[in-house]
């Protein structure tokens, strides 16, 4: 096993150099590009297709198939093995008619890993290759623009095996997929994002799998234990996405790339309290600033990434490897935002913080409580703290269950995410307004799907999805937003 690492490291590192001495001319601006108005998917959540034409196992094909993990995780046994059948080619024309009759010039979805390359590294699969050339060719047919995530949490089962992220081979694994992903389709797609929201992957999605897994013992200890580990994970994904990003400008490809991730703003509990500002801030750091600041500052913030290092002495990030993913920066930066959270001061809690819930009046949806101008906020400081950064919003949405949910003589009236939709895309448009460099907006999601960690009871669709016939129907949300789409398409 070591000597194949060995090699695919060595293979990983001829290719970024012979990349280099073709010293290919760097990426020419693009034209001055439409406003993206678009709608977000990932493969896990709605591909199925689990085993068709030769794809590898993925760690959430093997989570959600191990029936125990899915009850125990989910509380009822739900897979993505069918999800919304977009593997289906017939399937996905349906919906991307439905894009189209929606408005959208973009659409956001993931790359499986495992589907193009099955065990992570080494042979490719030429029909999952086909299938997504395919898909691409199909969307641009249409007038809508491919916006492609490479890596939207589903690993390769055999790369997981061998510690996924934590692995010091990982960023040299991603590097060979991502030269298989430039090669077969940096042709024509014209904007890519390496990564997904490592921070829920690593610090949220995979403790609460894994603290389930081996059962809580104690909460604070696992979590601080989980926290050091992932740093060094979290510290491999910066390095394999700026290896990505320069490979892609090293050949010379003819558009953006970035990176998507999840902002939450914090805020102390009781605004009055010292302990809860310290808890906040430091949950800041956590969550909005970390990866950030490694990309944009070249550092991580202080002081957790010293306690970082106390708990796990394998977060050593060289100033090397900082000064390497501040130079491979990518050129915008995708915001997922949905909520922002709130914390106390507890000292026996993480990282002496512990969640609150919101002292606002805030109606809660699944992913929080509903805040707008949280959003506008976020933009102005990505604009005045990260030197006017490009940003797509990549992800925003949510869901809210009960009433607004329910298919009522064949019409969903999903007041609450209507709502939600309207708030927010004018809460974006007026960070943009005042100078955040805002080009695009996706909406979270365009279909239900499945939501990791629960199932398919957690609706965050623009369409309704009946998961046994396949059936979509377009919500209010969906008329909504094209409403909104069609007022503001000029920008
Ligand atoms: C993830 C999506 C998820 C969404 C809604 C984001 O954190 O990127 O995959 O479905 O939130 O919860």
């Amino acid at each position: 096993m070591r000597s194949i690492e060995r090699r695919i490291a060595r293979a990983a590192r001829v290719l970024v150099l012979g990349f280099c001495l073709s010293a290919a001319t760097p990426a020419s601006p693009l034209p001055k590009a439409a406003f993206l108005w678009g709608v977000s998917t990932s493969a896990y959540q709605v591909e199925g297709g689990y085993r068709s034409d030769g794809k590898g196992q993925s760690n959430w094909d093997v989570y959600t198939n191990d029936l125990q993990v899915t009850k125990a995780v989910i509380g009822r046994i739900e897979t993505g093995n069918i999800a919304d059948n977009l593997y289906d080619r017939q399937q996905y024309l349906q919906d991307i008619a439905l894009m189209k009759r929606l408005g959208v010039n973009a659409y956001r979805f993931s790359i499986a890993w495992s589907r193009i390359l099955p065990d992570g590294t080494g042979e490719v699969n030429a029909a999952g290759v086909a299938h997504y050339r395919q898909l691409i060719d199909d969307l641009l047919a249409n007038g809508i623009e491919p916006v492609v995530t490479m890596y939207h949490w589903d690993m390769p089962e055999k790369l997981a095996e061998q510690g996924g992220w934590a692995s010091e081979h990982s960023a040299a694994w991603f590097q060979r997929y991502a030269q298989v992903v430039f090669s077969a389709f940096g042709d024509r797609v014209k904007r890519f994002i390496t990564v997904n929201e490592p921070f829920v992957e690593l610090f949220m999605i995979e403790p609460s799998i894994h603290r389930i897994l081996e059962g809580a013992r104690d909460e604070r200890a696992d979590a601080l234990r989980i926290y050091a580990r992932q740093a060094v994970a979290a510290h491999h994904i910066l390095l394999a996405s700026a290896q990505a990003i320069h490979l892609y400008r090293e050949l010379g490809l003819k558009g953006e790339i970035g990176i998507s991730l999840n902002f939450t703003p914090t805020h102390p509990a009781d605004p009055d309290r010292a302990e809860d500002i310290e808890a906040a801030s430091m949950m800041d750091a956590l969550q909005n600033r970390w990866f950030l600041d490694a990309m944009f500052k070249g550092s991580y913030p202080e002081p957790l990434a010293s306690l970082e290092s106390t708990l796990n002495p394998d977060f050593a990030p060289t100033s090397t490897e900082l000064r390497f993913i501040v130079e491979n920066r990518p050129d915008f930066v995708g915001v997922n935002y949905y909520a922002p959270s709130y914390f106390k001061g507890e000292p026996s809690a993480p990282l002496g913080a512990e969640w609150a819930r919101a002292n606002t009046r805030a109606l809660e949806a699944f992913n929080g409580p509903v805040v707008p101008d949280e959003l506008f906020g976020l933009l102005m400081r990505l604009h005045t703290d990260y030197g006017d950064p490009l940003i797509y919003i990549t992800e925003n949405g949510a869901g809210f269950g009960g009433e607004d949910e329910e298919l009522v003589e064949g019409r969903v009236h999903d007041e609450l995410r209507s709502l939600y939709v309207r708030q927010h895309v004018e809460a974006a448009l007026k960070a943009r307004a005042e100078g955040a460099r805002l080009a695009g907006y996706f909406l979270w999601s365009l279909l239900d799907n499945f939501e990791w960690t629960t199932g398919f009871s957690h609706r965050l669709g623009i369409v309704r999805v009946d998961f046994e016939t396949q059936d979509r129907v377009p919500k209010d949300s969906f008329f909504e937003y094209q409403t909104l789409i069609a007022a503001h398409r000029e920008r």
